[in-house]
């Protein structure tokens, strides 16, 4: 047992006493190698799940309360799954609050637990810390009710608990990989249908690098919010002159070019972005399967490039990584991932050049930006499960 889990386990029998049937429940987060601000445009993602997670230990209790204690925070939330209440929305607790509302509301037969909550994924950096806690409470619920979702629906409810109770509007992308990902492969996702496709990530010589700007991350909700209403508004208007437009996703870039002058500026530089980063995921699952790798690195480079400037959800600090990325021999790709407006950056990069652009990034990226740099190489990994 390693030293983190028997800390949360030592918490666990501090706080609770010692629980017989104790059971451990993580999910991870995420990086997204390409296919940013798609999702919620029905289109196509290309994230892989990394090695990091929130993990949960937790004893079910014979009543409806739930009593969950972040050993990060030092804060305890409780609630009653038979009421709902009191009703959580602020802090870390609107998160497992909101997916036990939301399963209550689906009838699952909620149970109430004792747990303690500990996680590795950085918050507010953009790698899906709050998809990671929901889904690892989402799997606890589930399975201390003995009720089995398929992976595809509990990632669609854990996507409505973030909408309604953490008031952000994102996609489902997260919660997805979260809970589907397997270890050494990234998923192809089809955000419409909710199809997918496990696609090897067979790059020995390479090394996907993270890097967080450590920048707080603002108005990133509400900026986020308004650049979805953008797309939908793009959607719209182009839907008045081309059939059968749902959703951006249904634009080909050529009708795009035949019909762009239809749209406000802003928007047509919205829809843009997506139009042909949709276009770049399917090309880049193409070079995963060919292990072209330069290729791939091209791709997340442009995919880059269109998020700073068309879709304008890149910044400073993302920019600078990427640029010190770039500069280095041996990197193939950089691109920020996630949301933006902060988080952080991702380059795939040649084994023997990791070094040197972990020290290039502790070097350069502080003086330039003010920022400390916090750098690591990232594993894929499995989804959300219970670990016996
Ligand atoms: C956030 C959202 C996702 C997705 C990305 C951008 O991570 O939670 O649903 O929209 O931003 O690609």
């Amino acid at each position: 047992m390693n030293e983190r889990m028997k800390r949360i386990l030592e918490e666990h029998g501090r706080r609770y006493g010692q629980g017989q049937d104790i059971r451990v429940f993580r999910a991870p987060g995420r990086v997204n190698l390409i296919g940013e601000h798609t999702d919620y445009n029905d289109g196509f993602v290309l994230p892989i799940a990394i090695d990091r997670d929130t993990t949960i230990a937790a004893t079910p209790r014979k009543d409806g309360l739930i009593r969950l204690h972040a050993l990060d925070f030092d804060e305890t939330v409780v609630f009653d799954t038979h009421r709902m209440e009191p009703r959580i929305n602020t802090g870390w607790g609107r998160y497992p609050y909101g997916v036990a509302a939301v399963l209550a509301r689906e009838h699952v037969a909620l149970r109430g637990c004792d747990g303690v909550v500990q996680g590795t994924v950085p918050i507010g950096a953009g790698l899906s810390s709050s998809a990671s806690i929901e889904m690892a409470t989402a799997t606890m619920l589930c399975a201390f009710a003995e009720t089995e979702i398929p992976g595809t629906r509990l990632a669609r409810l854990c996507q409505m608990a973030e909408n309604e109770y953490a008031g952000v509007n994102c996609g489902i992308m997260d919660p997805f990989i979260s809970r589907l990902a397997q270890p050494h492969t990234a998923l192809f996702i089809d955000c419409r249908s909710l199809d997918y496709t496990i696609i090897p990530f067979d790059a020995p010589d390479y090394a996907l690098i993270v890097a967080n700007t450590n920048r707080p991350r603002g108005l990133a909700d509400s900026a986020y919010n308004e650049r979805r209403r953008e797309c939908e508004e793009g959607a719209r208007l182009l839907g008045r002159h081309i059939e059968n437009i749902r959703a951006l996703r249904d634009v080909t870039p050529a009708r795009f070019d035949a019909h762009r002058s239809v749209l406000p500026d802003i928007v047509a530089r919205r829809c843009e972005h997506v139009i042909r980063e949709n276009d770049r995921v399917m090309q880049s699952v193409e070079t995963l399967i060919k292990r072209d790798f330069a290729r791939l690195g091209a791709l997340m480079n442009d995919s880059h490039d269109s998020l700073r400037d068309l879709y304008e959800v890149s910044c400073r600090e993302l920019d600078t990584l990427v640029d010190i990325a770039r500069r280095c021999d041996g990197v193939a790709g950089a691109r920020m991932t996630g949301a933006g407006f902060g988080g952080c950056a991702i380059a795939l990069v040649k084994i023997e050049a990791v070094e040197t652009l972990e020290t290039a990034i502790r070097r350069e990226y502080p003086q330039i930006t003010g920022y400390p740099a916090d750098v690591y190489v990232c594993q894929p990994s499995g989804g959300a499960g219970e670990i016996v």
